[in-house]
Parts: structure tokens; sequence; C-alpha cells
């Protein structure tokens, strides 16, 4: 372990620490990402005294410029090379039960153990050069790290009262460490799930994309769901759970299905935005479940509810309202397009649609379109993929003879208004329209020359005069 302490930053910690006669440590995540050994470059610094006076003498001896001062908190943030160090002197905290503001006294180096989290973030390392490189474990956690379990040091009713986002963390960090909460530790939060709506949502979407970003997020959502939680941070997603039966016929339970497709998807890609659309591309089916007779259960037109509920769970998760949003809106809206391409003799007209609807995104659509196939049956699961690979051959040909896929309309809205001596007005959104149609559906290929020639004729149709007709464009057409 004292090899990960050799940085010229604990070195000078710890001179610091015998200068000024106070006591410091290492502590936190820091010390159990060690301990697992997986690095990291973020350090949290406890002193027995004052952080912040602490970390100005660090900061004198380092030279470093980068130190912000957080007084009312008493604690100082420095960034020193590739470093990220936090200093906060030793605190007896407990928090009121309605609000997330402590009520603040100094402490112990114990004191500041038994506040925190969970046993495997209370782990201290020595810095001072009596104790340097010793582990102070007064809770166990080095035990609970070997055993992956994750476990509150106090009576979890108080640690997760002292900040119940702490019940989401737990489930975060089994997510991503695959450990097991510990027995109590999960009933407490069962218990107490209808607190963590105290907690702001940026807080909660935090540790939720972090659960996402885990080799199988399904570990969380499942915790979420069994624990409560779900129900109070994302209800959209907790009604997709049951299964309905009508004249003994049932359909599938769109939770689990769900989470199932995540893992499948994650397993090929880290991108968080396509993880999030396979998380939501069924989000519609509860409210267009029908059963109709002879047909057994429907979802009809599910995508495009899915799609359009899409901004109101981003705005309620404080997601981005930005283009992160339409490409999960845009993803849920396609995921079944490319199932029909499948099913279906394959015209081009239908592969130059889906093109042009998917433009760039065209490849992570397939991909959570394959993650989608969920059949236990080994045989049905095999004629998907293959009718799959089918669907992608035929992408390709067509992207190769037509370049769909960054589809720039070959005559311009301004050209059309040059033409026809027109104004922005309707006539010259139809007239693009027609020409795009035409490219799709095959009558002309995507071609500067062939559309201006459809330009001419779709104006004539729609009684306008050319007035200003490029010769030069004309002779290139007529040969
Ligand atoms: N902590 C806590 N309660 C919280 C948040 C943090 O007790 N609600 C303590 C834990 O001791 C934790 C430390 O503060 O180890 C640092 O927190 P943070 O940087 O948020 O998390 P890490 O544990 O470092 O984990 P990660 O870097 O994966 O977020």
């Amino acid at each position: 372990m004292k090899e990960y302490l050799k940085s010229n930053i604990f070195r000078v910690i710890s001179d610091v620490a015998e200068i000024e006669g106070v006591d410091a440590y290492v502590i936190g995540g820091f010390v159990r990402d060690i301990l697992l050994n997986r690095p990291s470059k973020d350090i949290d610094i406890v002193v027995v005294g004052s952080g912040v006076d602490f970390a100005r003498k660090v900061a004198q001896r380092l030279r470093a410029r980068k130190v912000t001062y957080f007084k009312n908190f008493g604690t100082a943030q420095l960034k020193h090379n590739e470093w990220d160090i936090e200093f906060v002197g030793a605190r007896k905290e407990s928090y009121r039960l309605d609000s997330r503001k402590p009520i603040v006294e100094n402490g112990s180096l114990e004191d500041d153990q038994k506040r925190r989290d969970f046993t495997m973030n209370a782990l201290a390392i020595g810095l001072n050069k009596r104790n340097f490189g010793e582990l102070i474990d007064p809770f166990n956690g080095l035990q609970d790290l070997k055993s992956k379990t994750i476990r509150t040091p106090l009576d979890p009713a108080t640690t997760f009262s002292d900040d119940p986002l702490r019940m989401l963390r737990a489930i975060r960090f089994a997510t991503q460490l695959n450990f097991d909460i510990e027995l109590k530790t999960l009933d407490a939060i069962r218990e107490m799930s209808s607190r963590i709506t105290i907690v702001s949502i940026e807080r909660v979407v935090d540790e939720i994309n972090k659960m996402m970003a885990s080799p199988r997020p399904s570990v969380g959502w499942l915790l979420l769901e069994q624990t409560g939680l779900l129900q109070h941070i994302f209800p959209e997603l907790a009604a997709m759970k049951g299964v309905e039966a009508r004249n003994g016929v049932s359909h599938k339970d769109n939770f689990y299905h769900t989470l199932e497709v995540l893992d499948n998807l994650s397993l090929k890609s880290d991108n968080l935005w396509l993880r999030w659309a396979a998380l939501l591309h069924d989000i519609g089916k509860p409210k267009t479940k029908r059963f109709v007779a002879g047909q057994g259960w429907t979802f009809h037109g599910h995508e495009f509810l899915g799609a359009k509920m899409i901004p109101e769970i981003f705005r309620k998760l404080k997601l981005p309202l930005n283009d992160k949003m339409k490409y999960v809106q845009k993803m849920v809206l396609l995921h079944l397009r490319p199932i029909v391409l499948s099913q279906e003799v394959v015209t081009d007209s239908a592969v130059r649609r889906l093109l042009f609807d998917a433009g760039d995104d065209i490849d992570d659509l397939m991909m959570l379109c394959e993650a989608d196939i969920t059949s236990k049956n080994d045989i049905t699961v095999r004629k998907h993929l293959a009718n799959f690979r089918l669907v992608r051959k035929k992408l390709k040909e067509v992207e190769e003879k037509d370049s769909i896929r960054n589809f720039q309309p070959p005559v311009t809205g301004e050209m059309i208004m040059e033409t026809f001596n027109l104004k922005p007005c309707k006539e010259v959104g139809l007239i693009k329209n027609r020409i795009k149609d035409a490219i799709l559906d095959g009558e002309i290929r995507n071609d500067f020359f062939e559309a201006y020639t459809l330009m001419l004729n779709a104006g004539k149709e729609l009684g306008l005069t050319a007035i200003n007709i490029n010769p030069q464009y004309i002779s290139l057409t007529n040969k």
C-alpha cells in the first residue's frame, strides 16, 4: 500500500503535519480504491484541526496556485499536477431530519470516520511520521472490502438519516463494484426509501449515471425496484413492471425485458446516452397497452408515445435538454423500424427512408435493435440476428449507392426562391419536400442536376414561373 503514497504530495503533507503538530490522514474513496487496485487522483485529507489552515500551508510548500477555500464549510480544494486534493477538518456531524444542512462540531478522527457512509469508505491511512502508511480501520472496512460487502459504520437508520442519498450510493457501489449490500443495510433502505425525496434530483441523477456506466446497470435498477426507491425517483419506469393475463393470454414483463436489453447493449457500448435509450425504448408501453380479442396484448404506437415522453422525463430528472435528449428521443422513436425492414420484402426506398431518419446514428440504432432481442429460444434469437445482418448489408449497399446518411438537400431553399422569385413561403417547402421524397423513393438519384430539373417541373405544376434559370445548370441537365 505504501507504494501508492510515494508521490511527493504525500511527503509534503506529512512534513506539514509534523511541522504544524497536527494529525493528518488520507481517507475515503482514495483509500478504498487503492485497496481495490483502482488508484485514483482524487485525494481526501482529514486533519484533526483546521482543514483550511492546513491546506494553506501545503499549498505554500507546493507553490500551488490553484487553491479554493470554502471557509463556510471549513474545506479547501487544491489542484496540483494531476492531483485533486480536498482538505477538511475532522468533524462530528449530525443532520437535521428535514434538511441536508448539518450541525457541525470539531471532532476526532474516529468521529469523522463514523459519520461516513460505508465501512469501506471510512478507511483512513496515517500520514504523520509515527503512523505513515498505517491503515486505521475501526469498523472492519477491510474485511467488508474483502467479502465485497456494503455496510454502514453506524446503525443504517442513523447513517441514512444523515444523508438519504447514501441509500442510492449503496446501490450505485453495489452495481459498480459488484458488491452485496448487507441485509440490515438493505432492510433500512427499504424502510426509509421515501426519505430520498428530500435529496436534490441532481445528486440522485449523478449516482444513477454512475450506475448506468457500470458493466451491468440492471443490478442497480433491480435493487432500486426491490427497495421501493424506484417508485420515488422514476415512477414511469416502475410502471413497466408486472404481467397481466386475460383469457389465459399474458404479455411479458416490460421492466425485466428492458433491463435485459440494457445489459445486452452495455456489453457492446459505453455510450451513456445509448444506454439511456435502451432503458427508455419501451417507456410508452404501459400507456399504450390494450387487449384486443383475437390478437392478444398490443402496444400500438408505443414508440411514438415513448418518444413524446422523453422531454418530460429528461426535464424531471434534470438530464440535459439538448442534442443528447434529441438523440435518445430519436432512438426511441425509430427502434422498431429495422425490425420492420427485416420482416418484409425490403424495398430500397424503405431502406433509404430509415437511413434518412437515423442519419449518422444508424449504427447505434442497429446496436439497440440487436440488444432488443431477448427471446429465450436460441433458434428465434439466431433467426432475428441473421435478419439484422441482412438489414445491415442492405443499409450498406444503399448508402454506398445513394449517400443518404448525411442527406443535404441538393437544391437549397435559396435556389428555389431565386429561381421562382419567391420570398420564404409554403411553396418553397413543398418543392423541397417533393425533391426529398423523389430521392428517397428512388424516382431520381441524389444528384444536383436531376434535382434541379425536378425543381423546375414541380414549380410549373404549382403554377409558378421560373424567372431566373441558371443557364449553366440547364445546359448540364439537358445533356
Ligand atoms: N461520503 C459520505 N456520504 C456521502 C458522500 C460521500 O460519507 N453522501 C464520504 C465517503 O467517505 C466517501 C467520501 O466522502 O468515500 C468522498 O465522497 P465522493 O468523492 O463523493 O465519493 P467516493 O467515495 O470518492 O467515490 P467515487 O469517486 O466513486 O464517487
